[in-house]
């Protein structure tokens, strides 16, 4: 395992270029199932999630080649449709092959993902949306199990707008017979993104990244190829990045319209955001201010952004109040903050987070993808040194973040960790 070594206290300043969505990603290598032929993807992270689903496609019986920032999925000799609880437990984004299994293939058995640091994350509204479009579900030995004599196009009134959900439904629809209207769906650009495949595969969707996604069912796709948007999450963690060392920092290729609410929250704190022609600026050259933050879905502030705000507002002027709305338990880092000199106090979904002039570098230990960047940045502006354990979590969702700190002034090494 290793281990990252920061020593605090350095303003960051320089370029990073901002690499493309974990999140988008994902779900467009699961699409390729739907098209028979090779659709090829670019701007796809070096990631270990997009390592785990290549390995999950290539189990189904695809070739996926790695082609410099691309990745070709060739799906013509699809034979599989199980996704084993070996591969679904180290990513849960697995499930995403459910929909498109279930729409080439007519069956799937798909192991549930269980639950994961930050909540339980049922999958209960995947599979009632698609038992409504015809598909027969069992849950045996710890997997769902999913057949469909051809899926028709229902109308589905989603709980809560769940992101993969929207999306294994979406994927499902685009064969299915006839129409189908997602209610509650998900917004996130994500979403957006997937859909915008799909459409190039020959698709014909209505409405995504609003609350009303329609499909309208056609008989077969072809392979697609498409560039995924840049990775919103790494984005605001780097604008964050910024914020807390008091630098100045150019993301190059972010997407200023995708991170409204965090650039909103970021300025309401002091720092300062502007649109450049080729990405985003964030500057700031005092303490940050208290400012309060409820997470909620898109285009609400993002619960994966919530910890990496918690780690600024540690070190801001005031006390902040935050509220964590979307899961139910994503607050593993407040006892590691808490190391770091941190003054967090956790009530339910509600964290007080009094501000202090500055933490103090110790030994930490990472939990989850998001609480391990937020202990990055806090190490990065903490006295001292700062040491992060695990992080095998944090190479889940950031593309080669310790080299990205460095090439702007950090002072952070990666370290086997005996
Ligand atoms: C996606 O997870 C993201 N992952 C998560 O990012 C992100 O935190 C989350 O959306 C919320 O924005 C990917 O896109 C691969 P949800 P997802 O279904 O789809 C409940 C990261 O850090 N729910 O929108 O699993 C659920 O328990 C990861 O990159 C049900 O109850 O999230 C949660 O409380 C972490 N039943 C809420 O809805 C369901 O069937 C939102 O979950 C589905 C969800």
């Amino acid at each position: 395992m290793d281990k990252l070594v920061i020593n605090g206290g350095r303003p960051l300043r320089g370029e990073v270029e901002i690499s493309g969505a974990k999140n988008s990603v994902l779900p467009l290598l699961a699409s390729a199932i739907l098209a028979p032929g090779s659709s090829s993807f670019t701007n796809v992270p070096t990631l270990r999630d997009v390592v785990t689903m290549g390995l999950l496609l290539g189990n189904l019986g695809a070739r996926v080649e790695r082609q410099g920032d691309g990745m070709s999925v060739d799906t013509s000799e699809i034979s599989g449709f199980e996704a084993p609880y070996s591969l679904v437990r180290t990513m849960r984004a697995a499930v995403l092959v459910l929909g498109p299994l279930l729409a080439r293939m007519g069956r799937a058995r798909v192991s549930l993902p269980g639950g994961c640091a930050i909540g339980a994350r049922p999958v209960n509204l995947h599979l009632k949306g698609l038992e409504k479009m015809g598909a027969h579900i069992e849950l045996n030995e710890g997997y769902i199990e999913a057949s469909a004599e051809g899926l028709r196009g229902a109308h589905i009134q989603l709980d809560i707008p769940t992101v993969t959900g929207t999306e294994n439904l979406m994927m499902a629809a685009v064969l299915a017979d006839g129409e189908t209207i997602i209610d509650n769906a998900a917004r996130e650009p994500e979403v957006t993104d997937l859909a915008d495949a799909l459409t190039g595969m020959g698709a014909r969707i209505q409405g995504a990244g609003s609350s009303r996604v329609v499909v309208h069912g056609v008989s077969g796709l072809s392979p697609v190829s498409h560039r995924a948007i840049p990775d919103r999450i790494e984005t605001g963690t780097f604008m964050v990045a910024a914020a807390i060392t008091g630098g100045d920092l150019l993301l190059r290729g972010a997407r200023a319209d995708h991170v409204e609410a965090v650039a909103d929250k970021l300025q309401e704190s002091g720092a300062e955001v502007t649109v450049e022609p080729d990405g985003l600026r964030i500057r700031a050259n005092r303490r940050p201010r208290a400012v309060d933050i409820t997470t909620m879905p898109y285009p609400g502030f993002p619960t994966d952004m919530q910890a990496q705000l918690m780690a600024l507002l540690c070190t801001a002027e005031g006390t902040s109040v935050i509220t964590e709305n979307i899961f139910e338990n994503r607050y593993m880092h407040v006892a590691e903050l808490d190391r770091l000199g941190a003054d967090v106090r956790v009530d339910g979904a509600v964290a007080q987070v009094r501000g202090l002039p500055h933490l103090n570098g110790a030994p930490v230990m990472a939990t989850d993808l998001r609480a391990s960047a937020s202990l990055v940045l806090a190490g990065l502006v903490a006295r001292g040194t700062t040491t992060i354990r695990r992080i095998y979590h944090l190479d889940r969702g950031y593309d080669r973040i310790e080299r990205k700190l460095v090439a702007v002034g950090a002072d952070i090494v990666r370290e086997k960790d005996e």
